[in-house]
């Protein structure tokens, strides 16, 4: 049976990229049958870099019923020898998790850190309030305090007493149970709104669902609310499993569907569709991203043309006609206008030039009597 010890040896051959010694690693171990060994090199042969046969194996690992923690350790050396460290290493709060060697602990998926940064870049460094929900031994609230700064406001809510001697003094904890909807409303009382709400605590359906429900409608215009570990709604230990009502997935769907509210025929939810924003899956995390939004509504600007579309309102382009009948009106109005004008210079041309020729005609006529009284006196 594929087991720890094998599959360790196996793995740091691959990380020291020498084919030999992972041969020897595969042949040598008593924990391994034919089947198994036959499978491993299958997976190993199926790629050509030491991060795609480590990965290669923790599928294999995963899709033989292995626990987990196999597949997790085939993954985590696949991250680690190229597979994926590149999109992460510069994530300050990765960078603040790997290189924590001391002090409480802090345990999480790595492909959570950039889905932070992405949700939470815009808060760092202001006066947010900030309300975690699962405090364990309190390595998260450390790494909220140190992300976000020292003007955060960071409140830490537990079910279990132990979480407020173990967080660090200078950390606020509540206890208290968050499928209770009256202590989560407490919270936001005394230190809300919230900006931002995670929801890493008991992952549990109803856990989760309360949690939204309540806390939602309560957070910052232009808040969020992330709640972690998603994938319990795929587990059968938490009521569980693809398509299965009542998971938090399935309820998280439904807001998918909310956002979307001005387009279907029925009554607009004040909340869920008029202040939640967008709803961003990602694996194991979904963000609800709070802000007032206005009433949707389609326009179109451009050349007249293109205003005569079917979705058009027979009203709107009635306007539209009658704007474009009286422009062409008046512009026939200018032209005629202007044709008169044209005609009465012509007129006044024509009278000036003639009333100039009878004035040349009475001179030269006033000339030639003069001229014939001075020949004949
Ligand atoms: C995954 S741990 C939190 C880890 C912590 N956020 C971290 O990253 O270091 C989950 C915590 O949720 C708490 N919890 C479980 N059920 C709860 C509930 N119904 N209400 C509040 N907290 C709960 C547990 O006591 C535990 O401390």
């Amino acid at each position: 049976m594929i087991n720890e010890e094998a599959l360790k040896a196996i793995l740091l051959a691959l990380a020291e990229r020498s084919d030999d010694d992972v041969e020897r690693a595969i042949t040598n171990s008593d924990a391994l049958d034919d089947d198994d060994r036959k499978l491993i090199r299958t997976a190993l042969d199926s790629a050509d870099t030491a991060a795609g046969m480590a990965r290669a194996l923790g599928d294999a690992v995963r899709a033989a019923g292995n626990i987990d923690y196999l597949s997790n350790e085939c993954y985590r050396a696949a991250f680690y020898l190229g597979d994926g460290i590149a999109d992460v290493r510069e994530d300050p709060l990765f960078g603040f998790f790997s290189s924590k060697r001391t002090g409480r602990i802090l345990d999480k998926w790595i492909h959570y850190f950039p889905v932070y940064s992405e949700h939470f870049s815009r808060f760092r460094g202001r006066p947010v309030r900030i309300l975690e929900i699962g405090v364990y031994r309190g390595g998260s609230l450390d790494m909220w305090r140190w992300y976000f700064g020292p003007d955060a406001v960071i409140v830490g809510a537990d079910i279990d007493e132990r979480a407020r001697e173990v967080a660090a003094p200078d950390h606020v904890v509540e206890i208290g149970d968050q499928t209770d909807p009256e202590f989560l409303r407490s919270l936001s009382e005394k230190y809300g709104p919230f900006d931002i709400v995670i929801d890493d605590g008991g992952h549990e359906m109803q856990q989760q669902i309360v949690t939204a429900e309540t806390l939602f409608p309560l957070i910052a215009d232009g808040g969020v609310l992330l709640t972690e570990d998603c994938h319990t709604s795929y587990w059968e230990g938490y009521q569980g499993g693809r398509g299965r009502a009542g998971t938090f997935i399935e309820w998280c769907k439904e807001r998918a569907d909310d956002v979307n509210g001005y387009h279907q025929d029925r009554p607009i939810d004040r909340t869920w569709t008029d202040t939640l924003a967008s709803v961003a899956f990602y694996d194991s995390i979904v963000v609800l991203k709070k802000q007032q939004r206005f009433a949707p509504f389609a326009e179109q600007v451009g050349h007249a043309e293109f205003l005569l579309l079917p979705r058009l309102s027979a009203q709107y382009v009635t306007e539209l006609a009658a704007r474009r009948d009286a422009a062409v009106a008046e512009r026939d109005e200018l032209r005629r206008q202007q044709a008169l004008d044209r005609q009465t210079i012509a007129e006044l041309t024509a009278r000036a030039n003639a009333t100039a020729a009878e004035q040349v005609r009475g001179v030269a006529r006033s000339a030639a009597d003069r001229l014939g009284k001075l020949r004949r006196g």
